[in-house]
């Protein structure tokens, strides 16, 4: 017990440590730390921004800084790269993908416009660079519905990659979309047994999912949302006091933090990003002092998937 308590005075410590070299270093590089809501609490807390995909790009957009950090998964990296080519990119750590995004190649959606010249190709930000520059336009789980309706042309869409986001929006929207087969491994994790017991457990909670959550779970739900969503409804439902929260349980600590006269339970406790949870504060430190790993788009490739970027920010500008 004494032993435990010395470790934690340690490691308290020791992140204390961590976060004054972060900042000392953030300002020689003028750099700037976004963070993704699932990032693990202490990155949460050193981060200039914490928010979803949507917000960290209109971040990543704005901001005067000349260095980015990122923390996050690659193809949120990629994307302010994208936006920003004059920035330095960093990702703290090369391995910190997103399963999810690499269930569709650029050579899948080549060879299915070869066969189909007339589709739209809808894309998820959660996506390659090199996926992005293949499709019409890009959109992100909070805006996708918004987008496909905004689409003039009503013929065959193709939602690419994620088939339960694609399902939700299908129903939103009921427009002829053809769903790509990918998923994303965390969320499918919560089941409808899961929504089931929640529900037992906290009859007066509302619940709200992620809409990469499987159709059955978000047919339960109050309320589809995507992460910067969530974060809308818990602070705007002021007479709400208690919520089931179906995505990843990062999310739970900006929660808390945005709400603290809330109870916030997860949908399932093993919602965990194996991925989103690979940046610590070490390699945060490790990243700005050895100024890596960059991640920078070719001008050529950038061009092209910035097109299906653009799109989306002009049919919904900030
Ligand atoms: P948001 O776009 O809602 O932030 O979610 C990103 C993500 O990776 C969901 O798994
Ligand atoms: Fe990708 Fe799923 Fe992790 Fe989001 S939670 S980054 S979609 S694997």
């Amino acid at each position: 017990m004494v032993e435990l308590g010395k470790r934690k005075r340690d490691k308290n410590l020791l992140n204390q440590q961590l976060r004054e070299k972060i900042q000392k270093l953030k300002e020689k590089r003028n750099a700037v730390i976004l963070a993704h809501s699932y990032q693990i609490k202490e990155i949460q807390e050193i981060a200039d921004f914490v928010g979803g995909s949507l917000a960290l790009s209109y971040k990543a957009a704005q901001t005067q800084a000349k260095v980015i950090l990122f923390c996050g998964v690659r193809f949120m990296a990629e994307t302010a790269s994208i936006l920003c080519p004059d920035k330095i990119i960093l990702l703290p750590d090369i391995n910190a993908g997103c399963p999810l995004a690499d269930m569709v190649t650029a050579k899948d959606l080549r060879e299915l416009k070869k066969k189909n010249p007339q589709v739209k190709i809808v894309v998820y930000v959660n996506s390659t660079a090199e996926v992005k520059a293949e499709a019409d336009v890009c959109c992100t789980s909070g805006n996708a519905v918004s987008v496909v309706e905004s689409l003039k042309n009503m013929g065959e869409i193709v939602f690419v990659p994620d088939k339960n986001l694609g399902s939700f929006v299908k129903k939103k929207t009921k427009r002829n979309i053809t769903l790509w087969n990918g998923f994303c491994p965390v969320h499918v994790k919560i089941s409808a047994k899961d929504i089931e017991n929640k529900k037992k457990l906290y009859p007066d909670a509302k619940i709200i999912v992620h809409p990469e959550c499987i159709p059955e779970v978000v047919d339960m739900a109050e309320e589809g949302l995507s992460t910067g969503g969530m974060c809308k409804y818990a602070r705007e439902n002021t007479k709400i006091k208690q919520i089931v929260v179906g995505t990843e349980i990062g999310l739970l600590h900006k929660l808390r933090r945005e709400n603290p006269e809330k109870d916030f339970f997860p949908a399932s406790e093993s919602v965990i990003c194996p991925d989103m949870k690979l940046i610590t504060l070490e390699k945060v430190y490790w990243a700005l002092e050895n100024m890596k790993y960059e991640i920078k788009i070719s001008s050529d490739l950038r061009f092209k998937a910035k097109k299906a970027v653009d799109e989306m920010l002009r049919i919904l500008p900030q």
